[in-house]
């Protein structure tokens, strides 16, 4: 038996990629990486310049040139891990809702995902991986040992993004999260670029109703194999 050293979790927002994965990772030891948070990092750092994001040019420079670190958590406030955005910590500046407003377009540019992609492929070169997001599968990684594709209804994912908005004391709307969800699904999936699907390979795993304990014994069966 040969357990996977690269596995790749691909799937559309709030579908269990990260909960799921940095689970995984825990489990098996591995390195976890959320490659999200590069796309989003970029789309804040283009905010605080005031770069206007429409600008596909002036949002691609400043993604090649931006310097994204990922560390284990360096604050005891809940979160996975801390982001740096040239030195600064970013770890929750990056999930607000107008940087997951504009994190699509800036995520459809060219420019954009070549630097990005580059910066990925290095990190999961370095040992064992479990790497989340929309074109590990495809596009990143398509020799990975292991793909996994996580799937569920929109008003699944919008109502779990949701919980999470109050459990952590932000002001959210169900209506508002679930249009803002169906807007991002239809831009990361109908992008020309690198597009948000399964790859032919993958394994696709609808987590509509089942619990983060179900999910990872469904993939515990898949590293065993
Ligand atoms: O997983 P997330 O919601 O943090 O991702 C934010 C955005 O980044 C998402 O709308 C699409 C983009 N993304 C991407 O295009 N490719 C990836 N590998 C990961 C995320």
């Amino acid at each position: 038996m040969t357990v996977p050293r690269t596995i790749t979790i691909d799937g559309p927002a709030a579908s269990g990629k990260s909960t799921i994965g940095a689970l995984l990772a825990e489990r098996l030891g591995y390195l976890y990486f959320d490659t999200g948070v590069m796309y989003r990092a970029a789309t804040w750092a283009a905010l605080d310049h005031g770069i206007d994001i429409a600008d596909e040019a002036a949002v691609s420079r400043l993604a090649e040139e931006l310097v994204i670190r990922v560390t284990p958590p360096t604050v005891n406030d809940g979160r996975q891990y801390t982001v740096y955005a040239d030195d600064v910590d970013i770890t929750w500046e990056i999930r607000s809702p107008e940087v997951t407003r504009n994190v699509s377009p800036v995520s459809a540019y060219g420019g954009v995902r070549t630097a990005l992609t580059e910066q990925q492929r290095r990190i999961a070169g370095q040992g064992a991986v479990v790497m989340v997001g929309r074109d590990i599968g495809t596009v990143v990684l398509p020799e990975a040992d292991l793909k996994i594709y996580l799937d569920a209804t929109v008003e699944t994912r919008a109502m779990r993004r949701h919980l999470e908005n109050v459990a952590r004391g932000n002001a959210s709307d169900y209506d508002q999260v679930l249009e803002d969800m169906r807007r991002r699904d239809q831009i990361d999936s109908t992008r020309a670029i690198a597009p948000l699907r399964p790859a032919d390979d993958a394994i696709i795993i609808d987590t509509t109703g089942l619990g983060i304990e179900e999910v990872l014994a469904k993939i515990g069966t898949l590293v065993q194999r």
